[in-house]
């Protein structure tokens, strides 16, 4: 017999959820950490999030906004006016997101003052994955020397930071793990429309064929945006009064995927018919006006529904972090929240929009600037492919 029971998995999180038990099945008990006998009582206690590591990996020098100007029809003041955009890093050649991510990984274990073996779950969030199959989670695992552990990867792109906190605050206030490692990275090197990387690069100076000139410029919104890097963030059960998740919105809209997806797939396009490779199928179709527009809408709402719930106003919120996409989303969202540029610090400048590592490499920044102290209240805020969106509130 199967009926729905009410019960709060989340004790420091102010939400009730709905979940079909079976009135045979004994009380969950978690796989990875053993609480003992009064399991119950322990969860209670540990059972918010705190971040105690970061660390970010940008790979490569940096290549700035002219070098992109040699290969295709754009400028160093265009992209700087209309993205905020002056420079940004591309994996090399056979880097993936495994290595980028693993690197980051050890600074936040670095930083977090833990050993590898402390972990016991990791969430790997990129769109880039090393190989089509498996995900890239296992692959950090092994660089860091503790395989065997739990990896999940998730796939909310440019939105994976508030996913991962929701996923990860679920994890640890049900017991199922005590320390996670959340990785995030991207390598688009591999989905730019270049052919002479050695003249993206800076390493000569010569003439393209018209050819790829072309065929370049006509993929420019994607080309001008994207960089490549990796973050990682190390969350640990906290008991600290107050410490965690406060609320989080999140969205995930498949009506909207055609506005910034890879058309190639399996069964349906399939990634291995040569005449669909011939027709650039394996690069990424972009909406960018449509994005922009759902990007300062959405974040807007999202934000102000999280402040709602906890009854408190903008004032409140100490930084509002946010993924780095284009400076003009963050402008037109500071603008309708009326908050001061410095409350909605920005870094695309450096390193452009390194998809789902963005908010990670930020914060790793943020920290280590001194700018986050503890009891400030964050407020995460990310929207991309899928479309998926999210805003979290999260006492620091
Ligand atoms: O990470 C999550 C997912 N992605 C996003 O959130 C991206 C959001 N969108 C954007 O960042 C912007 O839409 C882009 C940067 C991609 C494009 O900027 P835009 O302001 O939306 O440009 P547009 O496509 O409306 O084009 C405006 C003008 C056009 O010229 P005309 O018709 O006004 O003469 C374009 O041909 O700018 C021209 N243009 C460019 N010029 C030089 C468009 N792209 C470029 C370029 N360089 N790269």
């Amino acid at each position: 017999m199967c009926y729905y029971a009410r019960i709060s998995v989340f004790p420091a999180y102010p939400r009730t959820c709905f979940f079909a038990v079976s009135a045979r099945v004994p009380r969950y008990t978690p796989s990875i950490i053993d609480r003992g006998d009064d399991g119950g009582e322990e969860r209670e206690e540990l059972s918010a999030l705190s971040i105690i590591g970061t660390g970010r990996y940008l790979p490569g020098r940096p290549i700035p906004n002219e070098n992109l100007a040699r290969v295709m029809d754009t400028s160093d003041e265009w992209i700087r006016k209309r993205t905020g955009i002056h420079q940004r890093h591309f994996a090399e050649d056979g880097q993936g997101v495994g290595e980028l991510g693993a690197r980051a990984a050890e600074r936040a274990i670095e930083d977090a003052g833990i050993d590898p073996t402390e972990i016991d779950f990791i969430l790997f969030a990129t769109m880039t994955p090393d190989h089509l199959f498996p995900g890239s989670g296992p692959l950090v695992a092994e660089r860091l020397g503790i395989s065997g552990v739990p990896a999940l990867d998730i796939r909310q792109q440019c939105a994976s930071f508030p996913f991962a906190l929701e996923v990860a605050n679920g994890l640890i206030a049900s017991g199922a793990a005590r320390t996670i490692l959340f990785v995030a990275a991207d390598t688009h090197a591999s989905l730019m429309p270049f052919r002479d990387w050695d003249v993206v690069r800076g390493n000569v100076s010569r003439t393209i064929p018209r050819e790829d000139f072309e065929r370049a410029t006509a993929h420019r919104g994607i080309a001008v945006i994207f960089g490549d890097g990796a973050s990682a963030v190390i969350f640990r059960a906290t008991d600290r009064e107050g410490a965690g998740l406060l609320r989080s919105e999140l969205r995930s809209d498949g009506g909207r995927a055609d506005h910034i997806f890879i058309p190639m797939g399996f069964s349906r396009l399939p990634f291995n018919d040569p005449e669909l490779a011939a027709s650039d199928a394996h690069l990424p179709q972009m909406k960018g006006g449509n994005l922009l527009k759902a990007a300062v809408r959405e974040l807007s709402e999202l934000a102000r529904a999280v402040m709602e719930q906890e009854g408190i106003g903008p004032e409140e919120v100490d930084l509002f972090i946010a993924h780095q996409a284009n400076q003009r989303i963050n402008d037109a969202v500071a603008a309708a929240l009326k908050l001061s540029p410095e409350r909605i610090p920005s870094n695309i400048a450096r390193y452009g929009n390194t998809s789902s590592a963005t908010i990670g490499i930020l914060l790793d920044e943020l920290r280590h600037e001194g700018r986050i102290q503890e009891g400030d209240l964050l407020c995460f805020l990310a929207l991309g492919a899928g479309l998926h969106a999210g805003a979290s509130l999260f006492r620091y």
